[in-house]
């Protein structure tokens, strides 16, 4: 058994588990965060992705241990005092989802890209990089509008306030 020590939305959690305990069995089992998914067992569908360390991981393809140390968010830490995060506001907005399961790892990848882009998003670069996210219901089309709306507000709302 191993401890594992987390600051997961912005809360310090520890808790033992197995050597081979992945990331998000801890998250899911051992802190109840159920909204981080596993829609595999081939890292191939991104519907685990959380941010660790400020960026989007697989939590599938990490094992707890391995982020131990770590400052975790899942989609459980997105929204803030009751609002919907842009890009959560940005899928409801635009039906970006039908049964849900993929988009919490959707709006976690998102999210990151987002941020890493700054502005500079285009649809070409949105669909490359949800390459390692599979929708099995979409088609995509609204997700893809989604993450482009939210960029658009997101980064006119920063170059308002700069100005
Ligand atoms: S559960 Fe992690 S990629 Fe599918
Ligand atoms: S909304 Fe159903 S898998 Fe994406």
């Amino acid at each position: 058994m191993a401890i594992v020590k987390l600051t997961v939305n912005g809360r310090a959690v520890s808790g033992d588990c197995e050597e081979r305990t992945l990331l998000v069995h801890f998250i899911r089992e051992k802190l109840g965060l159920t909204g981080t998914h596993v829609g595999c067992d081939t890292t191939q569908c991104g519907a685990c992705v959380v941010h660790m360390d400020g960026k989007s991981v697989k939590s599938c393809s990490v094992l707890a241990v391995q982020a131990s140390g770590s400052t975790v968010t899942t989609i459980e830490g997105l929204a803030s005092d009751g609002e919907l995060h842009p890009v959560q506001a940005a899928f409801k907005e635009h039906h970006g989802l039908q049964c849900g399961f993929c988009t919490p790892g959707m709006v976690m990848t998102a999210v990151d890209m987002i941020s890493r882009h700054g502005g500079d998003l285009d649809e070409k670069t949105v669909r490359h990089e949800l390459d390692g996210n599979i929708c099995r219901c979409t088609g995509y089309h609204n997700i893809v509008k989604a993450v482009l709306s939210a960029n658009e507000q997101m980064n006119g709302a920063a170059n308002q306030a700069a100005e």
